[in-house]
């Protein structure tokens, strides 16, 4: 059964107003504490089911998954920021590196808990880790004992970057048939994941929420940047990806990386795509804010991908074709481009089939979401890894088969005044089909997109995103 929050909310968020405050929250922390074990342990439980399965198809007797190792910069001393090998986030939720994890059928997990006698760096530590009673834990303070440690590792596999460390000892490393399993089954979200997945969702719902604010103040693309990461009380690092925040003609360039310093009072639109990250576990979200300055098409435009973007959500169930779902975006997309008469002469369907829509709605409807921000999975279509072949008509489209039971997906339609993309239409015989007036106009103000997540359930859509963060789209 997948957790509720509103019933632990019940229980655990409603105190009585007199009762003591310290004893009050150390009840609510031991509470939180026994239901967060809980799930971990089921989740445990759930992937030892599935690896031992994977293991025995594999004929493998065990798997070394790595949390990995950190990279340096060319030509430098310093690190890129560390993400732990998916594989092993989705066993061990510690984000440090050098780490091992040791599977066996039917036996308790090792974890080889790397913690340096390091004057230079804090050393991770097992306290207060909700998680360490699922694993024979084994610490060890030199990288080049973590392997000795745990004996012999004859018919062993081995995921994780140190390809060739693991082949020197005899592991074969990272095979493809292992991986497909492995792939999959991530896919699928246990109780744990989901609650991981909301509380990602809750953290990233604080953030656009102070963003809107601030927008609505006058804030720069960079102040906006910041007052997401205060009110997330992260670093940048700790962010699932980095933000993306553009205002005006910059909210048409699909993964903005810039921040501009300087104050926009005048911006009329603010796109941001931000989300936050949950042991591991990742959001993306994305709104888009305009002013009273926007031009009137423009919010007609944002209210119409507001009800379009809500009535895909609902459409996601178990079994539903993505592609499909995103062939309906397209449609509805060129609806509402020829309800707004940026495109006449035509119908929806004929826009569609022209190539029209692509132009402005250029990437695809959405990806998994799990541990990576574009999870993995969306090609395959079973556990063995036979793919679901690419699709000529979406080639962009990472999720390309029907959905299953609590697997998560990013809904996010998007529409936008991308000049490269209408460059190619100004000059050729579509042009006559555009309104190049109305075009023009927009273009100063970039575009829209509206991004929730979304798990997959058998008899409605469950949106992890709207339970934290409505979309108050219109600034007055
Ligand atoms: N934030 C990247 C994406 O929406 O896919
Ligand atoms: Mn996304
Ligand atoms: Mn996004």
């Amino acid at each position: 059964m997948v957790w509720q929050r509103s019933r632990l909310d019940q229980k655990i968020l409603s105190p009585s107003p007199s009762f003591d405050v310290s004893v009050m929250q150390r009840t609510q922390q031991r509470k939180w504490e026994i239901m967060i074990k809980k799930l971990f342990r089921q989740h445990i439980k759930v992937q030892q089911e599935r690896i031992a399965r994977a293991l025995t198809e594999c004929s493998v007797d065990g798997l070394i998954i790595s949390s990995g190792a950190p990279i340096t910069y060319f030509a430098d001393d310093q690190d890129a920021p560390f993400h732990a090998t998916p594989h092993f986030a989705h066993w061990c939720p510690e984000r440090s590196p050098f780490h091992l994890v040791h599977l066996r059928p039917g036996q308790k997990a090792r974890l080889v808990f790397f913690s340096p006698n390091d004057f230079w760096h804090e050393a991770p530590t097992l306290m207060q880790s909700e998680w360490a009673d699922e694993f024979e834990i084994i610490r060890v303070e030199d990288q080049s004992t973590r392997w000795q440690i745990l004996g012999n590792l004859r018919n062993h596999a081995f995921v994780g970057p140190e390809s060739k460390e693991a082949e020197e000892k005899g592991l074969v490393a990272n095979p493809v048939q292992l991986l497909n399993y492995m792939d999959w089954f991530r896919a699928e979200k246990t109780d744990y994941e989901l609650y991981c997945l909301e509380q990602a969702s809750e953290l990233g719902a604080k953030g656009h929420r102070a963003v809107r604010n601030a927008f609505a103040q006058g804030a720069s693309e960079m102040e906006a940047h910041h007052i997401f990461l205060t009110a997330i009380a992260g670093r940048e690092e700790d962010l699932p990806y980095p933000s993306i925040i553009g205002m005006d003609e910059k909210s048409a360039i699909l993964h903005y990386q810039q921040k501009r310093n300087t104050k926009v009072p005048q911006a009329s639109v603010m796109l941001i795509d931000s989300g936050g990250k949950y042991q591991g576990y990742c959001s993306d979200i994305t709104r888009t804010y305009f002013k009273a300055s926007a031009p009137a098409t423009f919010k007609s435009l944002l209210a119409g991908m507001e009800k379009l973007q809500q009535e895909l959500c609902e459409q996601v169930r178990v079994g539903v074709s993505f592609k499909e779902l995103h062939k309906t975006c397209h449609l509805r997309t060129g609806q509402l481009l020829v309800d707004t008469d940026i495109l006449r002469n035509c119908t929806a369907e004929t826009a569609f089939s022209l190539g029209l829509t692509k132009i402005f709605f250029p990437h695809g409807l959405g990806h998994m979401l799990g541990i990576q921000v574009h999870d993995v999975g969306g090609f395959q279509s079973n556990e063995r890894g036979e793919q679901v072949p690419p699709c000529a008509e979406f080639p962009t489209l990472r999720m390309r088969r029907p959905l299953r039971a609590r697997e998560v997906v990013t809904v996010e339609p998007g529409m936008y005044f991308i000049p490269m993309r209408l460059d190619t239409v100004r000059h050729n015989e579509l042009r006559s089909y555009c309104n190049w007036t109305l075009i023009n106009e927009l273009l100063p103000f970039g575009g829209i997109r509206i991004e929730d997540n979304v798990v997959v359930e058998a008899k409605e859509s469950r949106n992890l995103t709207r339970a934290f963060l409505g979309n108050d789209f219109a600034i007055s």
